[in-house]
Parts: C-alpha cells; sequence; structure tokens
C-alpha cells in the first residue's frame, strides 16, 4: 500500500472496521494536500520535531523543551488532541515563536518529507508521541491500531532517514510487559501475556526499532525506547493537561471527572486482589517527571548519538485504586463516590518498575509525589472542567 493512503485507510477503518480489510484503497487516494510551509521559518537554536506534540504527554514535554532552549515543530493529526494545549505552551513559556505546529499524520509520508525538506537542517532528533492509545477500542478495532502505531512509525522512520535525522525518542508502555511480575526491569520478559492489540502494536514497534537498529541505516541511529508506567497529573499551573475525548480510559482521569461532577461514580474492578486493601495496585508517575525523563533521554542521545536503548519511566512505588481515591479526595476536598464491580479479564494485582536504569543511564528519578500528582491534576480539572473545550487553532486566530 502506498504510504499515502495509510491515513484514508485508517479513517476509513473507523467507519467501518468490519469492511475496512476489504476496501480498495487505491479509489480513495486523491493527491495529497501538503502541510503549507511557505510562512514558516526556523532559527538557528538545536531544533526537535515531536510527533503528537498536543497531546497529553507530549504538550508537557514540549514545554520543557522550549524552557531549555530548543526550537520544537509538532506534528500532530489531532485525533485525541486539541492545538489549545499549545497556545497554552506557548503562553506559559513566552516562546511561541519557538514553536511550530502542523496538522499531519506520521503515516502520512508526502507530507513529513514537506515538511522536513522545508526545513534549513535536520531536527536533531524526533520525539514520537503519536500514537492510539485506548486499551479497550484497540481490542475493538485492533487494524485501526496497527495501522496507526506501526504504519505510522514505519512511514515516519523512512521519512527520518531520508531527511537526514538519525534520532528518536519512542512512548513506549510498560504494557508491553504482559503478565510479568513487579519489580519490573527492562530486562523482564516482553510480549508474553498482553491482552490488547495496543500493548502489542508497542511492543511490535519496539521490535522494529531494535531490527532497524542492526541494519546498515540503523547502526548510524541514536535510539532511546521510553516504557513508561502510569502518567498523571498536570502542569503545576493548571494550565495544561489531560483532556481525553469520551470517556476516559486511564483511573485517574477518571476519578477526577468524577471529583469535577461530570460522572456520577468510579468503578473499581476487583477488591479481592492480593494487596494490601484488595484493588489493583500501580505505578502513577507525575506527567512533569516524565516530560524530564525524555530531557534526559534527549540529552543522553547527545551525549552518546549512537546506539539503542530501553529505559522504564516509573517511580517505582505503588498505590493501590483506593489509595488514588483517597489522595484526590484530599486534594479536591470533595467526595469521589465509587463502586466495587468484577475483576477485569487480563487485569494484574501489582505492576511497579524497577527505576534503577534510569537512574545510571539517564541521571533521571521521579521527584513528584502523589499528593503533588493530585493536587496539580486537580488544578488542572477544577479550572478546565470541559478540557480544552472547542477545538481551537494554533496560534490563536490563525
Ligand atoms: N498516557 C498514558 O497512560 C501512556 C502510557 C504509556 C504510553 N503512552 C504512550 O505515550 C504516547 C503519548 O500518550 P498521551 O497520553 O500523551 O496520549 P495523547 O492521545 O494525549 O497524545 C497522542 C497524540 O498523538 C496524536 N496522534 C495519534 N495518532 C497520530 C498520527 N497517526 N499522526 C499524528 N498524530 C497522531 C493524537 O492526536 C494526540 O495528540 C502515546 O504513544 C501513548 O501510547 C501513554
Amino acid at each position: 500500500m502506498r504510504p499515502t493512503c495509510v491515513r484514508l485507510l485508517l479513517l476509513a477503518l473507523t467507519a467501518a472496521a468490519a469492511v475496512a480489510e476489504t476496501a480498495d484503497t487505491d479509489q480513495t487516494c486523491a493527491s495529497p494536500v501538503l502541510p503549507d510551509v511557505s510562512d514558516t521559518t526556523w532559527g538557528d537554536e538545536p531544533h526537535v520535531l515531536v510527533t503528537g506534540g498536543a497531546g497529553y504527554i507530549g504538550s508537557h514535554t514540549v514545554l520543557l523543551l522550549l524552557e531549555a532552549g530548543y526550537q520544537v515543530t509538532v506534528v500532530d493529526n489531532l485525533v485525541n488532541s486539541n492545538p489549545e494545549s499549545l497556545n497554552r505552551v506557548a503562553e506559559l513559556t513566552g516562546k511561541g515563536d519557538h514553536l511550530k505546529f502542523f496538522n499531519l499524520d506520521t503515516a502520512d509520508g508526502p507530507g513529513l518529507a514537506h515538511l522536513l525538506g522545508a526545513m534549513p537542517s535536520p531536527p536533531i532528533l524526533c520525539i514520537h508521541f503519536a500514537g492510539l492509545k485506548a486499551v479497550g477500542e484497540s481490542t475493538q478495532i485492533p487494524l485501526l491500531y496497527y495501522g496507526n502505531n506501526v504504519g505510522g512509525t514505519v512511514v515516519l522512520l523512512e521519512e527520518l532517514q531520508k531527511a537526514g535525522v538519525r534520532r528518536i525518542i519512542f512512548s513506549s508502555s510498560a504494557t508491553v510487559y504482559g503478565n510479568a511480575v513487579a519489580p519490573i526491569t527492562e530486562d523482564s520478559p516482553v510480549g508474553q501475556g498482553i491482552t490488547n492489540a495496543y500493548g502489542r502494536s508497542k511492543y511490535v514497534i519496539e521490535e522494529i526499532l531494535n531490527d532497524f537498529a542492526k541494519s546498515p541505516n540503523g547502526q548510524e541511529w541514536g535510539m532511546v525506547i521510553l516504557r513508561y508506567f502510569n502518567p498523571v497529573g498536570a502542569h503545576p499551573s493548571g494550565r495544561i493537561g489531560e483532556d481525553p475525548s469520551g470517556k476516559p480510559n486511564n483511573l485517574m482521569p477518571f476519578v477526577s471527572q468524577v471529583a469535577v461532577g461530570r460522572r456520577p461514580h468510579l468503578s473499581v474492578y476487583g477488591d479481592d486482589y492480593d494487596t494490601p486493601d484488595g484493588t489493583g495496585v500501580r505505578d502513577y508517575i507525575h506527567v512533569m517527571d516524565l516530560a524530564e525523563g525524555h530531557l534526559a533521554a534527549l540529552r543522553l542521545l547527545e551525549k552518546q548519538p549512537v546506539g539503542t536503548h530501553t529505559v522504564n519511566l516509573g517511580t517505582g512505588s505503588g498505590y493501590s485504586v483506593l489509595d488514588m481515591v483517597a489522595a484526590m479526595k484530599s486534594s479536591c476536598e470533595c467526595e469521589v463516590p465509587y463502586k466495587i464491580e468484577a475483576r477485569r479479564p487480563g487485569d494484574l494485582a501489582t505492576v511497579y518498575a524497577a527505576t534503577d536504569k534510569a537512574k545510571e543511564l539517564l541521571g533521571w528519578t521521579a521527584k513528584l509525589d502523589l499528593k503533588t500528582m493530585c493536587d496539580d491534576l486537580w488544578r488542572w480539572q477544577s479550572t478546565n472542567p470541559q478540557g480544552y473545550g472547542e477545538l481551537a487553532a494554533y496560534p490563536r486566530g490563525a
């Protein structure tokens, strides 16, 4: 299939997943619309390409990149985000002139080629956040997840290679560990017991990166695969945060929406696990710590431009669902009603990271505690009860 056709196929898959495999994609492949780069100029500062940079983790990382003096170009198709996040990043940093945004799909090879070709020199590195991440949805429309996450990454790698970019930081997930036993080290088994297409798409991308790294072209590359545990919280200003479209898939956005009155109660799946209070235990990490982890990975690649590293980003501590509910109640000074439901198939009792490798290799450890995670999340949720609201333009008024 031609890469330009992938996005159109993905859209077809969303609308009609059941019949998409038989769609005649070539008939739908009109000439691609190339990104308009006519008014864009890039400065001399080191320049980072960020896919998925309008999203939750991406926007917080873009903020830190700008604060650290990098120029940033965001590529995002807005399938799960609102560029208002970038307007607010520009406001918070005062560096909107260093931040460019293009509404572009990572599977759009000609679009990426056009954009990268317009830059005076290749970005020093790509941070690749773009991906679909709803675990439940991925079991219903797995082809969309493989097409978007895996297909989009392959096209991106091809275009980066052609454009002379040789370094990438990839957003992977603790999900790749499947049913591995905590504390989970980077050497714990991966790819076994993964129960959904989302997790397997991350595992497949890791395998692709590792295969590519061994190839003649790939041997010139520096790659850091970051396996995130459970990102929560928001920027301390409360101006940017997680804005899930529809029903949240992760615990804390759901808890905060219950706290703010958008949802009547939280469902807690299982209270008979072998954990202190019977509910599932996970490793929650503040999104600002996570974003700092990307800067640490970037600095590693600046020092060691070649080679592949895989690193956990977690705190090394676990909190139960009821711990998280109690912490949010304390931050919001409100009730968070919940109901105990049956366990969900595939859920594990306890998952938390071993963090030694992140400390040794990246010189990075998570610093922010549970109270800060919930206070910051509540500041974002209570001042933006409907998230970013209507879809905005970046820059505003454009
Ligand atoms: N949030 C988590 O709990 C978590 C945990 C582990 C890993 N991750 C991974 O981290 C990355 C960022 O997660 P997030 O929580 O910020 O999610 P997010 O949905 O907020 O951000 C992802 C961004 O990618 C964009 N996107 C998706 N597909 C795209 C495509 N084909 N082309 C261009 N843009 C595209 C979306 O519009 C969105 O802005 C994802 O790859 C996710 O799988 C997230």
